[in-house]
C-alpha cells in the first residue's frame, strides 16, 4: 500500500541512492515531466542515455525508447515504469515480415524510424527520428532505392518534401491518426490567426493545414519563436505542459479528434507510466530492459549511423 508515501520525496531519495537519471519524453504526464532530470524528443533522449554517467536509467517513455537506451548504454541498468508501454508503429512491423520485405527488395537500403523493435533496428541500415530524418535523408544519394518503415505518414511526408519515392511500410501512429480534419478546420475558423504546428506522424490531410511540421522538440522551439499568442498543436497534447511552462502568457490548443476535443489523442502507451510505477521501478530495479548481446550489437550499427549522420 503506497497511500501514505510522498512519492515525489521517495523518488528523489531513490534517485540519489541508486545514482539514477530520470529521462522523460514530452508525451509523459506533467507530474512525471516535472520530476525528470531531462525531458526531450527521441533523438535527444537517446543521446542523453548514451552520455549519462548514472548507474541506472529510469526511462519514462515507451519500450522502444528504453531499449534504445540499453543498446547505447549496455553497462547501465535500464528500467521502464511499465513494460507494456509499447507503440502502434512497433506493433505494425513484426520482424519476420520486415525481413521478408527487405529480402524481396535486395537493391534497397532500409531507412527506419526509431519507433520499432530492437529486432527491426537490427534488420535496418540507418535509423532516423523525426528530428533527424530530414538531415539524414539529404545525405543519401538521390538514386539510392530506399525502404522506409514503419511510419507511412512520416515516410510520405519525406517523399513529398524531398521528391523521393521511398517504398513505405504501412504502419501508423494511432495517436496522430486520430486527428480530425473537419474539427481542425472548425477550430481554425474560431482562431483565424493561430498557426498550426503538426508532427510528421500526422496523416497528410492534417499536415496540409500546418504552418510548421516537425518533431516534438521542433514544435516546442516553434512555439518559442512564433509571433502570435495562440498555437494549435497537432501532436500528443502532454507536450503542451512544457509550452505552458516556457510561455505562460500564450495559449496552446490541442488539435481535436472526431469528438471535438484533444483527449482522444493521448497516447495510451505513454499514459501507462505513473508516479507510483516509477517509484516501484526505482525501488525494485524492475522491470528492466534486457537485450541479447548479438542482437544488441547488430541493432547498434544502425543507431550509430543515425548518431553520426544526425550531427
Ligand atoms: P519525437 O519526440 O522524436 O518527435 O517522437 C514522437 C513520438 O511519437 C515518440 O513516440
Ligand atoms: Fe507510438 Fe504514437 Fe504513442 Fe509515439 S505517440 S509512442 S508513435 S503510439
Amino acid at each position: 500500500n503506497l497511500s501514505g508515501l510522498d512519492l515525489r520525496e521517495e523518488i528523489n531519495r531513490l534517485r540519489k541512492e541508486r545514482n539514477a537519471v530520470i529521462l522523460a519524453h514530452y508525451y509523459q504526464k506533467p507530474e512525471i515531466q516535472d520530476l525528470a532530470d531531462y525531458i526531450g524528443d527521441s533523438l535527444e533522449l537517446s543521446k542523453k542515455a548514451a552520455a549519462s554517467d548514472a548507474d541506472v536509467i529510469a526511462f519514462c517513455g515507451v519500450k522502444f525508447m528504453a531499449e534504445t537506451a540499453k543498446i547505447l548504454a549496455p553497462q547501465k541498468t535500464v528500467i521502464l515504469p511499465d513494460l507494456d508501454a509499447g507503440c502502434s508503429l512497433e506493433d505494425a512491423c513484426p520482424p519476420e515480415k520486415f525481413k521478408a520485405f527487405r529480402e524481396a527488395h535486395p537493391d534497397h537500403i532500409a531507412l527506419t524510424y526509431i519507433n520499432c523493435s530492437t529486432e527491426v533496428k537490427a534488420l535496418s541500415d540507418i535509423i532516423v527520428t523525426s528530428s533527424s530524418a530530414e538531415t539524414i535523408l539529404q545525405q543519401i544519394p538521390a538514386d539510392q532505392k530506399i525502404i522506409f518503415g514503419p511510419d507511412r505518414h512520416l515516410g510520405g511526408y519525406l517523399n513529398r518534401k524531398f521528391g523521393r519515392d521511398m517504398l513505405l511500410w504501412p504502419g501508423v501512429c494511432i495517436v496522430h491518426e486520430a486527428f480530425s480534419e473537419t474539427e481542425l478546420i472548425k477550430l481554425k475558423g474560431q482562431h483565424p490567426d493561430a498557426p498550426v504546428a503538426a508532427h510528421p506522424e500526422c496523416p497528410p490531410h492534417i499536415v496540409d493545414h500546418a504552418d510548421y511540421v516537425g518533431s516534438t522538440s521542433g514544435i516546442l522551439q516553434y512555439a518559442k519563436t512564433m509571433v502570435g499568442d495562440t498555437l494549435i498543436v497537432a501532436t500528443e497534447p502532454h507536450i503542451i505542459h512544457q509550452m505552458q511552462l516556457a510561455l505562460p502568457d500564450k495559449t496552446f490548443i490541442g488539435a481535436p479528434g472526431a469528438d471535438g476535443n484533444c483527449n482522444c489523442n493521448i497516447c495510451p502507451y505513454m499514459a501507462l507510466n505513473t508516479l507510483e510505477k516509477l517509484y516501484l521501478a526505482l525501488r525494485d530495479l524492475k522491470p528492466q530492459v534486457h537485450i541479447e548481446e548479438g542482437l544488441r550489437l547488430q541493432a547498434k550499427k544502425s543507431l550509430d549511423r543515425m548518431l553520426e549522420m544526425a550531427k
